[in-house]
């Protein structure tokens, strides 16, 4: 028993399959790539009491720096290596992980994190009493 061999006309109709099939996957590919991306962005809304009498918050995820009647979130996320930041030492905000250090605008003093803290959006709710920060999730 022996398989048969295909025609010259049945590999080229094969051939015309797989050069169709090929940008196909590409496009599929790409829109499910784009689906995902899209899809990782989440957010949700941290509220905190508008006044605390503290000048620096740390509450989970979001620092809180309050200057003047001005506030300014960061995320906690240390941008070295994502380590949550939850202390000051003078004016510096240090990462337990590997000593970096942000000044009160986020801004890198000392490595080894390159990139400033990430802002977040922040918007006041005095009738509420609270300050409203999103946070990607
Ligand atoms: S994770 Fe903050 S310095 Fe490395």
């Amino acid at each position: 028993m022996s398989a048969e061999k295909p025609s010259r006309r049945q590999f080229f109709k094969k051939a015309l399959h797989l050069f169709w099939l090929a940008p196909a996957a590409w496009l599929l590919s790409g829109l499910v790539r784009r689906t995902e991306e899209t899809g990782e962005i989440r957010e949700r809304t941290v509220e905190l009491p508008l006044e605390s009498g503290e000048a620096v918050r740390f509450a989970e995820e979001v620092i809180l720096i309050r200057v003047g009647n001005d506030y300014r979130a960061f995320s906690a996320a240390c941008t070295h290596m994502g380590c949550r930041i939850q202390r000051m030492e003078g004016e510096e905000l240090v990462c337990p992980c590997h000593g970096s250090r942000f000044n009160m605008s986020g801004e890198v003093l000392r490595g080894p994190a390159e990139r400033p803290l990430a802002r977040l959006r922040c918007e006041a709710d005095e009738r509420a009493g609270v300050l409203r920060i999103t946070v990607r999730a």
